[in-house]
């Protein structure tokens, strides 16, 4: 091969081999195969080429052009395959490596009491009803069988709120979720079964009180409701929500203004370790008793007709008890550590036990 030709070659060959991506190999392979390439040039030359000499010099430029082809078709390869692996380097993605930890949320030790509840409650036959957090005196109150001067009143500390033009009595935190018991009674028509969970109010702060807490109201009017039936469903709830089905449940005579007769639960546990069920001692934790007659008269239901029961019990206080919480203030203070340790997985249903 003449010297241009193996000059042209090396220098292509170094080329090809400094070209380090497909666009440095397009320029070089432009700059000799293409129309204007070195390699075109001395082709179009041929012609010019003494007639003798026109032979050889063909064959040379025609292995030339064979032999550059391959090379830069085999750098082309190469810098394809580089491409490729190095591509495959930066995207690998090892699939056997654990999920990152993500955050998920926790249900309030609060919210799966309630949702416990109504879904024991449901159970029987129970549905959820709600009312306002700000109530009048009345719903409160005066259609409770507890007029104003009420001796009842006092236990209650109220959060008064400004009063209201036209209204005789300021508007009230409700103390307790009873006020629901009226609204539902001049709501629904009988006969009917509704539970009540909600925040309630009173001017109490200390370490067992807080002046917001939460209680669940329940109420079953009917013809022929009993207190057999409320006691029977009391102590299938107070066993099926704390999970011991010996639960010693004790009814204790008692006084609201507005059940006759009133009655006091308390369950069985023992003081000294707060393990619940036998051990003993009593602890108080709802109140119950038949529907005043007052209370359906004031709500415009006819007390010969309808009787039923009602009852209140503090909410966080069975969750306490139930989960063993101590303290009743971390149940407000949205202490990431505190709901981590007492929160629920959502995703878990409520633990149900037997009976429902
Ligand atoms: N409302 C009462 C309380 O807050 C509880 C209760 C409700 C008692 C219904 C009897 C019937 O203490």
């Amino acid at each position: 091969m003449s010297d241009d030709l193996d000059a042209l070659k090396s220098r292509t060959e170094a080329d090809l081999a400094a070209a380090t991506d497909l666009r440095a190999w397009d320029a070089v392979r432009v700059a000799v195969l293409g129309k204007s390439g070195s390699l075109t040039a001395l082709l179009k030359e041929l012609g010019k080429v003494a007639p003798e000499e026109r032979r050889e010099r063909g064959a040379a430029l025609n292995r030339l052009k064979d032999s550059l082809n391959a090379a830069i078709e085999a750098r082309r390869t190469a810098l394809e395959t580089a491409a490729l692996e190095a591509r495959l380097a930066a995207e690998r993605m090892d699939v056997t490596l654990p999920p990152r930890p993500h955050p998920a949320g926790l249900i309030h030790p609060i919210s799966r009491t309630i949702e416990e509840m109504a879904a024991i409650f449901g159970a029987m036959g129970f549905e959820v009803a709600e009312g306002p957090d700000v109530e009048s005196d009345w719903h409160n109150f005066g259609a409770l069988n507890i007029p104003a001067h009420h001796p009842a009143r006092a236990d209650h500390d109220t959060f008064y709120l400004p009063p209201v033009a036209g209204q005789s009595m300021p508007p009230v935190l409700r103390t307790h979720t009873s006020p629901v018991q009226v609204r539902t009674m001049l709501e629904r028509s009988l006969p009917f079964r509704v539970v009540v969970p909600g925040r309630t109010y009173r001017a109490d702060h200390d370490a067992t009180h807080s002046p917001m807490f939460h209680q669940i109201e329940g109420l079953a009017l009917g013809r022929d409701i009993t207190l057999g039936h409320l006691k029977g469903c009391l102590i299938d709830f107070l066993r099926t929500f704390f999970g011991i089905s010996t639960l010693p449940v004790r009814f204790r005579s008692s006084y609201f203004p507005f059940t006759e007769p009133s009655m006091e639960v308390d369950i069985g546990w023992n003081r000294k370790t707060g393990e619940l069920g036998g051990g003993g001692d009593w602890l108080e934790i709802l109140g119950s008793g038949m529907v005043h007659p007052k209370v359906l008269a004031n709500a415009g239901i006819d007390p010969r007709e309808w009787q039923g029961f009602a009852f209140g019990m503090g909410v966080e206080r069975v969750t306490m008890l139930k989960h063993g919480i101590p303290d009743l203030r971390p149940f407000y203070e949205s202490d990431i550590r505190w709901l981590r340790h007492y929160g629920f997985n959502p995703l878990a249903p409520a633990m149900l036990h037997e009976g429902v």
